[in-house]
């Protein structure tokens, strides 16, 4: 597996959910819930690959890259409070779009200079046996990932199932909801 290729797709695919959910009214729906879910999962596992594995590789093979790798560090982290924020916002929250819309930006300045300044000195320096043995670990540590990722989710939506019951009575009805919304507005 070609890593840099195998982190492109990544970045790739988060910009597509990013324009899924600006798509999908972003109104608290099914569908923008998951999205949102999806973008949180997917972003949280590719960082912390790179943090991991892929650029650790690149301070030791690419030395001259040391900065670029530094920066990337901390927009990483300030990626990561973002992704913080967004869980925590309700899905009916009106800030939703705008955290997302300061995700986005974060996100595609960063993987622009992933793209553009760092992947293509780590293809000229590196040997193809070396790249092809970090594909290798990438595409390992990405299973293990995606499973554990399956196996929260799948513990969570089980203590959701029991526990639904119990806590219906305590939510405020949607019609309820809309009533106050109105009021507010
Ligand atoms: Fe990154
Ligand atoms: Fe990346």
């Amino acid at each position: 597996m070609d890593p840099i290729e195998a982190l492109k797709e990544d970045h790739r695919k988060v910009e597509q959910l990013i324009e899924q959910f600006e798509m999908s009214g972003s109104d608290g729906s099914q569908d923008a819930n998951q999205i949102v879910k999806t973008i949180i999962e997917e972003l949280t596992l590719h960082t912390q690959i790179e943090e991991k594995l892929v650029y650790p590789f690149i301070s030791e093979q690419v030395p001259e890259l040391e900065e670029n790798v530094l920066e990337a560090i901390e927009e990483h982290q300030i990626v990561k409070n973002l992704l913080k924020e967004l869980k925590s916002t309700k899905r009916d929250d009106e800030r939703l779009k705008v955290r997302m819309k300061v995700l986005k930006s974060n996100v595609l300045h960063h993987v622009q200079e992933e793209e553009n300044e760092v992947f293509p000195k780590v293809q000229e320096s590196c040997g193809p046996e070396d790249l092809e043995e970090l594909g290798e670990r990438l595409e390992q540590m990405k299973m293990r990932g995606v499973r554990a990722t399956r196996r929260r989710s799948a513990s969570k939506s089980g203590s959701r199932g029991r526990s639904s019951g119990r806590k219906q009575g305590r939510k405020t009805t949607p019609a309820r909801s809309q009533q106050s919304r109105r009021r507010a507005a």
